[in-house]
């Protein structure tokens, strides 16, 4: 197996919703490990629209009734990012086409689909729809994440 990285970035369009919501998840699992290594976390948006603003009340009252805790303001992603972050999990495809355009392509290997370990799919963008959205996106992550920490072997 491939080093376990040491860093994620967790990426969507606006950093309201699905982004914060996976780097939400991912703090709270980490933290219920008993040997969880110290990982940097963050998310960030590929769009500027929602610039530092807290997270959509949808994705922070899910994240709270999961006892999960609720990530900063909204930042747009850099082409930097890849310098900081072992690893970039992308929602959507269009996250990654836009985040392979961002980084060198010698980068493009530590960009990977979100659901890459279980669907396959893209994490359906919840903003335009009502709150089941939202428990629905929280569902397909939590699974996701713990596929990925089991493939680096923090299971
Ligand atoms: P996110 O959802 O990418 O999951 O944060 C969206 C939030 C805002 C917009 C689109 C998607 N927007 O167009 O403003």
């Amino acid at each position: 197996m491939p080093d376990a990285p040491r860093s994620v970035l967790f990426v969507c369009l606006g950093n309201i919703c699905r982004s914060p919501m996976a780097e939400g998840i991912f703090r709270h699992r980490l933290a219920g490990r008993s040997a969880s290594p110290a990982f940097h976390v963050d998310s960030a948006g590929t769009g500027a629209w929602h610039v530092g603003e807290a997270p959509d009340p949808r994705t922070q009252e899910v994240l709270r009734r999961h006892g999960a805790p609720v990530p900063g303001p909204a930042r747009q992603a850099r082409p930097d990012d890849v310098e900081q972050f072992d690893v970039i999990m992308a929602m959507d495809r269009s996250n990654l086409r836009n985040l392979h355009r961002l980084y060198p392509s010698e980068a493009h290997g530590r960009v990977h689909l979100m659901l890459e370990p279980t669907t396959g799919g893209d994490v359906p963008d919840p903003y335009y729809g009502g709150p089941d959205g939202f428990d629905q996106v929280y569902g397909l992550l939590d699974e996701a994440i713990e596929a990925w920490l089991g493939r680096w072997g923090l299971g």
